[in-house]
């Protein structure tokens, strides 16, 4: 990926580009007969990927047959069948539409933190998470979001705040920030923690993909990307120093970053489309 920055007119049209990516991959993967590693992410931005995908699925053939997925993270402790867990998000939103049959996803090549696994054996949870990539030749493709807060999966900044090198974050259980219990709608439920994937673990995918939807997400990309140059504040910066990620934002996103333009150009072409 040459270009650093991609704006889309609107949600729709980034959801549709980022789908378009990944099932390129997936086809080219398919074609070589190697497997397709996957990132996915929860939360309201990717939807629409998720949405186009299943449509791929149903309309044009997409073959999901050698598809390994990752997710981000996950609530812990937090029941699958919890409102808030993210296998229930994922298996609405995208497996439960693309399972079975021959094009299908297999059960087995989907993992997910788990928000069961009891407290003595998280450790070892999060070790063996990290093991299974490394054992599929790691991940191709990471999507990611990014939080109002600037973090990515559950890496808050606080997390960086006591001067921790982000290159020592890899999968693990965290306290979750007060703003992002409040963002995600956690007040009254309970959950204050989670297990992610560490900065260290997302810099080690192969390629990442950084959406960004929404006025509500245009400050915090102007003061990540944009402005003053890189915010490594924000933990979501970090990724301006890995080699194959791209942001594909849609303009409501972006609204904020025109006098920041340099600093992201810096990193490579704008393209607008
Ligand atoms: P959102 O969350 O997609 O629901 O805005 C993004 C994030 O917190 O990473």
């Amino acid at each position: 990926m040459s270009d650093w920055l991609t704006i889309k007119s609107d949600y729709d049209a980034m959801s549709e580009a980022a789908a378009k990516q990944v099932a390129i991959l997936i086809r080219e993967n398919n074609r070589k007969g190697k497997s397709t590693v996957l990132g996915l992410a929860t939360g309201s931005t990717p939807t629409g990927l998720y949405k186009e995908l299943v449509r791929l699925y149903e309309e044009e053939q997409l073959d999901f047959s050698n598809v390994i997925t990752f997710n981000l993270d996950n609530y812990w402790p937090c029941d699958d069948a919890h409102e808030k867990s993210y296998v229930k998000e994922m298996n609405e939103k995208l497996f439960d539409h693309i399972i079975g049959g021959e094009r299908g996803i297999k059960r087995e090549n989907i993992h997910i933190p788990s928000g069961k696994v009891v407290e003595d054996a998280i450790e070892e949870h999060c070790i063996a998470y990290e093991e299974k990539m490394k054992q599929v030749g790691g991940i191709d493709l990471q999507i990611v979001g990014i939080g109002k807060n600037g973090h990515i999966g559950f890496n808050e900044p606080e997390h960086l705040a006591d001067g921790t090198p982000w290159y020592k974050l890899r999968t693990r259980k965290v306290d979750l920030s007060p703003a992002t219990i409040k963002a995600n709608g956690l007040d009254g439920t309970g959950i204050k923690s989670a297990i992610t994937m560490g900065i260290d673990t997302i810099m080690q995918a192969k390629s990442v993909l950084l959406l960004a939807s929404g006025p509500d997400k245009a400050q915090i990309i102007n003061e990540t990307f944009g402005a003053e140059g890189l915010n490594l504040k924000s933990p979501a910066g970090i990724l301006a120093g890995h080699e194959h990620c791209h942001l594909l934002i849609d303009e409501a996103a972006a609204a904020a970053i025109d006098k920041g333009e340099a600093a992201i150009k810096g990193k490579g072409v704008i393209a607008r489309g």
